[in-house]
């Protein structure tokens, strides 16, 4: 069935130049075409930009395909590109990371600043792969995973040890015991570095408890390094546990480590994200095509320039963190704001506070962020010169006109160019963007705009013909790309499947999109049960295994739900086991086993109790039935959906449903 998408707008708005090159939309994909062409030789050119310590001997091996390696034969290091490199150079002194801290005195002023050069970035680094190296004798290939907060010591750790070749899984801060055992167990990390607390909101939480918790079920960690933060009393495991502060001071000042020498296709990290079903995948990314993706969207996308103050606004436990904050940014020699907290506190004007404070030119953040500071109203904005701003670009989610217009008008003075950039944890970098740094088409509130040079993607319909124009269809990149997932970690058949499966050749993003007149793209979200709440992507299947936890539930679905402020949120429907009774009091307690299990993050925007859910006949919940009912839209499309269940018995169901909840409220 066929779906014509209304375009929210189409107005198109022309930023005012700032060394920037205008052209024409066709002449864009004249010029896009030429890259996809020959995407190989124009990656290599991009490729060549970066110091190899050896060069490659293929571009492309692409001989067990949806395998790919980039740059085979290709030697290089990512702590090295991103510090060596610099510190070699005028920007030896020049401020990488300027960390401000999220506790405020009693005028509200931000109480600790911390200004790391490119040099004293790199002589941390140099020291904590020393320790890592000398005293827990970690060796390339080993793995290690990282539970910080937002504090310098997270880049610190991902640097050292990518410096020695060590693959790390860093954990975002709002995960919980259970999601962080998870982790650790499917990555066999070795060691664990955590802090013994994080400020959040200006309260405490308690990391290392939660960490010491995860510990319990997660044997393959032997070490523990653990950062002071918040200054709180925390067990300490004799033998297991010690504190970094102690650790770095048998560290020598001036210890410097040989970067390893990694292959390109070497591992660089993995990272866990959601996916429709079972537990989160382990996305493993290489270290040649992930940082010349990097490299790339950091000049094209960011058009990043010495004299910028770059802020991107995401926590480093996600991948635009990894990609955006950490190894992106760095590679360039970039300066950036890191800023621990929330964007809202302890005023809804911190965020715009940062921006004067330091005079942040590129500003990227999430559409969530931007929905929250527009209800707080306009007047905590003009509070703050904002005028150094020359750039924007929001991620995660799609950015609906109005939350565009507003952060356009009141930061971007109706004249900068401003996009919605898309891309996902798997492509390792941005993917579809306007391009401000090398070519400049007109830009639109909402829209992605258009693929990337070197990236071929595509809208098709159902049966994999590319969709007609404004007609909704699915989301492919037709040709590999630098910073594409080598694979799942342990799971290359899931790769496949859930990857390059679905139309056979091509990788399938699991999004819905359109393509209008001009051939911009629109990303409108996700085509399966992976739901995006404030931009954070959550699977279903975490939510619902929490739930079932519970020994008062039977059976459980969990779908998102549309909401102003955060785009999506979950919501539950629980079958009670027999014995059980509804109320308001197992409601919250069902909601305090999500948090436990899955993390502050998740908490469940309601759950409803439910005797029957609509299933096929081979009894999978069709959530997005669900969804259809409880969003009152059209539930059109259940034949295609699942042809395993005939129409009438999912009606049936749905009618009960709908009975249900009717009493229910
Ligand atoms: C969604 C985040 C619309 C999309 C970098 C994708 C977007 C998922 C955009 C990946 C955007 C990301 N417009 N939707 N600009 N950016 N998405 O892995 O649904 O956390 O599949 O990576 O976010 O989420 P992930």
């Amino acid at each position: 069935m066929s779906v014509t998408w209304a375009l929210p707008f189409e107005t198109k708005i022309q930023p005012k130049l700032n060394g920037n090159k205008q052209v024409t939309i066709e002449t864009y994909k004249e010029i896009h075409q030429k890259s996809i062409e020959d995407f190989r030789g124009f990656w290599a050119s991009v490729a060549s930009e970066l110091e190899w310590f050896k060069a490659w001997d293929k571009v492309l091996d692409d001989s067990n395909p949806p395998f790919y390696k980039w740059f085979v034969g290709g030697e290089l290091n990512a702590s090295y590109l991103t510090l060596d490199r610099h510190v070699r150079t005028w920007r030896k002194n020049k401020v990488a990371i300027i960390w401000e801290g999220e506790p405020v005195d009693e005028n509200g002023n931000p109480k600790e600043k911390r200004v790391l050069t490119y040099y004293d970035l790199y002589r941390e680094v140099n020291r904590v792969a020393y320790l890592l190296k000398t005293k827990y004798g970690l060796k390339k290939g080993d793995t290690i995973a990282i539970y910080l907060p937002m504090i310098p010591e997270l880049p610190i750790f991902m640097l050292a040890a990518a410096r020695l070749g060590v693959v790390f899984t860093v954990v975002f801060s709002g995960f919980s015991a259970d999601a962080l055992a998870s982790r650790i167990n499917d990555s066999e990390a070795k060691l664990l570095v955590t802090a013994d607390g994080a400020w959040r909101r200006g309260k405490i939480i308690n990391l290392k408890e939660i960490a010491d918790k995860a510990l319990e079920k997660a044997p393959t960690v032997k070490d523990v390094i653990v950062v002071r933060r918040v200054g709180i009393n925390v067990n300490m495991k004799p033998g297991r546990d010690a504190y970094y502060d102690e650790l770095m001071k048998q560290v020598p000042l001036d210890a410097y480590v040989e970067p390893e020498r990694v292959k390109s296709e070497d591992p660089l990290y993995i990272l866990y994200t959601s996916g429709t079903t079972g537990k989160p995948k382990g996305i493993v990314h290489d270290t040649g095509g992930y940082l010349t993706l990097l490299h790339a969207t950091m000049r094209w996308v960011f058009d990043i320039r010495d004299d910028d103050i770059y802020w991107c606004t995401a926590d480093i436990g996600w991948v635009t963190g990894h990609s955006y904050i950490v190894f992106g940014p760095l590679l360039e020699g970039a300066t950036e704001i890191m800023y621990e907290g929330a964007l809202d506190y302890p005023q809804p004007d911190r965020w715009v506070s940062i921006i004067e404070r330091y005079g942040v030119t590129i500003f990227y953040t999430s559409p969530t962020a931007v929905r929250q500071f527009m209800k707080y109203g306009d007047e905590w904005v003009k509070r703050h010169n904002t005028s150094t701003v020359r750039l924007i670009h929001t991620v995660g989610e799609p950015i609906n006109p109005e939350a565009f217009e507003w952060l356009w008008k009141l930061v971007g003075r109706s004249e900068v160019p401003f996009g919605s950039t898309w891309w996902m944890t798997e492509t390792g970098g941005i993917m579809i963007s306007h391009l401000p740094g090398l070519y400049l088409i007109p830009l639109k509130p909402g829209t992605n705009g258009m693929p990337i040079l070197g990236v071929n993607a595509d809208v098709l319909d159902e049966n994999g013909n590319p969709a007609k124009v404004e007609e909704r269809g699915y989301l492919v990149i037709k040709n590999p790309w630098p910073g594409m997932p080598l694979t799942i970690y342990k799971d290359p058949e899931r790769y496949v499947k859930v990857y390059w499966s679905k139309f056979p050749g091509f990788f399938y993003a699991g999004d819905y999109a359109v393509k209008d007149r001009d051939g911009y793209f629109w990303i409108l979200g996700r085509a399966d049960e992976v739901i995006k709440v404030a931009g954070h992507r959550l699977g279903t299947y975490e939510l619902e295994s929490a739930l079932i936890e519970n020994p008062a539930v039977a059976e459980a679905a969990v779908i998102g739900i549309p909401d102003p402020v955060k785009g999506e949120v979950p919501v539950g429907f629980v079958i009670l086991k027999a014995g059980y009774t509804p109320s308001k009091e197992l409601e919250k307690e069902l909601q305090e086993t999500v948090r436990q299990k899955v993390g502050p993050i998740a908490s469940l925007n309601g759950i409803y109790f439910v005797s029957k859910l609509p299933k096929t006949r081979s009894g999978k919940i069709m959530r997005r039935v669900i969804r259809a009912v409880v969003t009152k839209s059209e539930v059109g499309d259940i034949t295609t959906l699942e042809d395993e269940a005939s129409v009438e018995e999912i009606k049936k169901a749905l009618e009960e449903f709908r009975a249900e909840l009717e009493k229910t409220g």
